[in-house]
């Protein structure tokens, strides 16, 4: 599918099996999504642009390559975007974070903002918003709307489970955003949940419910 990644590699799709898993416990559960962030987020970054810097080594100096432009954000789809967060920000200590307070009302599955902050200079930056799952997509594209709207135009999606369904209309929504997941399910069904999924990655998560 067209800006759509699929990232299969083993590591990523063994730990995802596990998640799924309706007895893995809470704490393993985040301890995955924590190990697995890691493994996306090579994927995610492996295409940042590069210039070069002269440094001296204990041997000579050299041009050695470092990461071009200001610093890249993560924005985080609160809660369950926590959860890949934490590790990207171990693979990428210097980014900058934005949090946007999103839940979905359970009877019209629309996404209810309740809290947004990010860096005032989100035109100047790459910003990669997370969020475990693209169900309807009616987070993903609300997230997205309003970094547009506060300047974003470099943006990139990642997530671990995305529906066939929320992937389509996000690509109506926001053709030029590529997104990057480590499955595309089967289908939601008539409450929004991703089938077969792993449930509602927030409760999972934090062992709310
Ligand atoms: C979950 C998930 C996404 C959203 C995806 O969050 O983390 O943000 O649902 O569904 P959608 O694509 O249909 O919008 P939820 O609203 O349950 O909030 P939470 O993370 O606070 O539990
Ligand atoms: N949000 C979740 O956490 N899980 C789903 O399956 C759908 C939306």
């Amino acid at each position: 599918m067209q800006g759509v990644t699929v990232v299969d590699h083993p590591l990523v799709q063994h730990k995802l099996t596990i998640m799924r898993k309706k007895e893995t416990s809470t704490a393993g559960f985040r301890r995955l999504l924590r190990e697995i962030s890691l493994l996306l987020g090579y994927e995610v970054t492996r295409n940042l642009e590069l210039t070069t810097t002269e440094i001296e080594t204990p041997i000579e100096t050299m041009e050695a390559p470092t990461l071009e432009g200001k610093k890249l954000v993560f924005a985080s789809v609160l809660r369950a975007g926590n959860g890949l967060l934490e590790g990207l920000l171990d693979l990428v200590p210097a980014a900058r974070v934005a949090h946007i307070g999103l839940y979905r009302d359970h009877e019209t599955l629309e996404a209810v903002e309740y809290f947004f902050k990010a860096p005032s200079d989100l035109a100047d930056r790459l910003v990669i918003v997370v969020d475990p799952m693209l169900a309807t997509a009616n987070s993903a594209i609300a997230a997205i709307d309003k970094l547009k709207g506060r300047g974003a135009t470099n943006i990139r999606f990642l997530c671990l489970l995305a529906a066939p369904e929320g992937i389509e209309r996000f690509i109506k929504a926001h053709p030029d955003v590529p997104v990057f997941t480590a499955s595309i399910d089967r289908q939601l069904n008539d409450k929004g949940y991703i089938m077969p999924g792993l449930g509602d990655a927030g409760d999972r998560m934090y062992g709310t419910k």
